[in-house]
């Protein structure tokens, strides 16, 4: 009889079921009472007494094994798991991709983050602009040379419509609006008709500083931007101020940041100087308060304004500009932040 079990158990090893059909077959065949197993139940009771215990075993084990087998094969043809148009609900799902923060806006909220501390809040301007908020009340008269300093796009001449080529245009709508103290950033996107390249976009990004109050002094700009760049670039950074020219604010300076990149030693990045211009500043001109309807006799401020786009290729050692616009996940990938 064990040879017959034997046999049996190979036997059921090798079954297959094309259909759900013959695996109920197969159940009938092997399972049922007159099946070849149930059967071998009959034959047991005339096992002799001291073979019982090993012979009902071994049969035993041939039914639980055929009972699987055969219940695995009916398995594979249930539908109990498929829902209305054939889809197996007990796959797992595809797995939703996580964004990230686009690396501007990283940039961006970090700088934010940084004068948010020091008070300064958040206000923004419109991007199609007029003459008089980004040229004429900053003190660019009609013909001045220094409207040539950003190619503009036009959109009317008469009148002028335009798109503002510097968030400085937001600081003339802040003091029309606000007698102070100001103590405001303005970020935003700009405007300027230059050729695309790796160092220079039609379309880019500025934060625009603004503080205006009584007794506003050099040094209390030149304390807020040292604040400000070694938070940005860490501790060890240090700045300087280089006279520069700019309408809207006298005297003028352009900052730069002790590269961090080589610890000022000189590289590449700062072209062997130590240096790297971040951005424009000054206290701004008297002309420019009185414009925007402040007095300049009884208030005094400084401004500064940056790129965020040269911030972020300094910060991330990003070589090409144009990387920013194109998207490419693989490169947005590589921006993970808390901002
Ligand atoms: N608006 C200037 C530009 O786009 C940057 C700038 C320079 C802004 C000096 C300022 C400033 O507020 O004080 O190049």
């Amino acid at each position: 009889m064990l040879d017959k079990i034997k046999a049996l158990q190979d036997e059921v090893a090798a079954i297959n079921a094309a259909t759900k059909e013959e695996a109920e077959e197969l159940r009938i065949k092997y399972l049922s009472k007159k099946g070849l197993i149930g059967q071998l139940f009959n034959e047991f009771k005339t096992v002799p007494a001291e073979h019982k215990k090993a012979m009902g075993a071994a049969i035993n084990d041939l039914k639980v094994f055929a009972l699987e087998k055969i219940n695995t094969l009916k398995d594979s043809f249930s539908e109990s798991n498929l829902g209305a148009n054939g889809v197996d609900l007990t796959l797992p799902g595809e797995a939703m991709k996580l964004g990230t923060r686009h690396p501007l806006a990283v940039v961006r909220n970090e700088i934010i983050e940084i004068f948010a501390r020091l008070g300064f809040v958040v206000s923004e301007g419109p991007e199609i602009e007029d003459d008089w908020h980004v040229f004429s009340a900053l003190n660019f008269p009609p013909e001045h040379p220094a409207r040539d300093m950003q190619d503009t796009f036009f959109i009317e001449k008469d009148p002028d419509v335009l798109l503002r080529t510097h968030t400085s245009s937001v600081q003339v709508r802040m003091m029309e609006k606000t007698q102070p103290p100001i103590r405001a950033i303005f970020p935003g996107r700009v405007f300027r008709n230059e050729a695309i390249s790796a160092r220079a976009h039609c379309i880019f990004h500025q934060i625009e500083g603004l503080y205006v109050d009584e007794n506003v002094s050099f040094a209390d700009l030149k304390q807020t931007l040292l604040y400000f760049a070694r938070e940005l670039f860490g501790e060890k950074t240090e700045i300087r101020l280089r006279p520069s020219y700019f309408p809207f604010t006298e005297p003028s300076a352009e900052m730069d940041v002790s590269c961090s990149i080589c610890g000022g030693k000189g590289c590449n990045v700062c072209k062997y100087t130590g240096w790297l211009e971040i951005l424009g500043c000054g206290m701004v001109d008297p002309n420019v308060l009185n414009l925007s309807g402040i007095d300049s006799e009884k208030f005094n401020g400084f401004a500064f304004g940056m790129g965020v786009e040269r911030i972020a290729m300094l910060k991330y050692g990003v070589k090409d500009l144009r990387l920013f616009f194109e998207n490419d996940v693989r490169f947005l990938n590589q921006f993970k932040s808390a901002y």
